[in-house]
């Protein structure tokens, strides 16, 4: 079983006029419930925990977008950082592709997977997979199908978030950074309807917030 630091869901979080927070995003979120610095400690950990186990052959790290994007550069700037520093090193190559399931604040069934060179460029290879969050787990669970039908050697999952919900069918990344409470969450790139990417930490949008951005 993966570890995971657990924000509880009595997390009081922090008061955002202790940290930099866009202004125009001042008046849609509640706290900041976790601060950048602590992602990219938490962050630093995970790369090395994903090369120890992955370490032995050519790795491809592939970016699920759009809200895994800044996770992944931190994670593989981490990666990158282990690689040139130790006798031991492998190849680390890259590639996109993005997976729409949401609209507003929920998950629908429908899974679309769209981008990315030709999944049968995996084959033979250990293959990382870099998300932001998983919910129900139905996004990661129909891209793990899709992808063993192209024999890769070796498939992992590393999830910035998890979250406690029970909608969860009950699958688990490999790896997780944080398991948090079941609130719609952004900054760090997760969005709502595609704002609050430019936010560094990771807040609790409000419900005013959710009406104002609704599409
Ligand atoms: P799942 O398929 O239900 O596991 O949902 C996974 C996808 O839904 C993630 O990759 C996110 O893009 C999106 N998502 C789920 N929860 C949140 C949230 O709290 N904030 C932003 N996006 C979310
Ligand atoms: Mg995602």
């Amino acid at each position: 079983m993966a570890s995971y630091l657990q924000i509880a869901d009595d997390e009081k979080g922090h008061e955002l006029d202790l940290f930099c927070v866009p202004r125009h995003y001042e008046n849609d979120l509640d706290k900041v419930i976790i601060p950048h610095g602590l992602i990219m400690d938490r962050t630093e950990r995970l790369a090395r925990d994903i090369i120890r186990d992955m370490g032995g052959h050519h790795i491809v790290a592939l970016c699920v977008l759009k809200g895994g994007y800044k996770f992944f550069a931190d994670l593989l700037d981490y990666i990158k950082a282990l690689n040139q520093n130790s006798d031991k090193s492998v190849p680390l190559t890259v590639d996109f592709i993005r997976v729409k399931s949401y609209c507003n604040d929920k998950s629908t069934n429908n899974v679309r997977v769209i981008g990315g060179d030709e999944l049968s460029s995996l084959s033979g290879k250990n293959v990382l997979i870099v998300e932001d969050i998983v919910e129900t787990g139905r996004t990661m669970q129909t891209l793990l199908s899709l992808l063993s039908e192209c024999n890769p050697k070796m498939v992992k999952v590393v999830s910035l978030l998890v979250k406690r919900t029970p909608r969860s069918s009950g699958y688990r990344p490999d790896y997780i950074g944080f398991e948090v409470p079941d609130a719609f969450l952004v900054g760090y790139a997760l969005d709502y309807n595609e704002y609050f990417r430019d936010l560094s930490h990771i807040c609790i949008l409000n419900d005013q917030a959710k009406e104002k951005y609704k599409v």
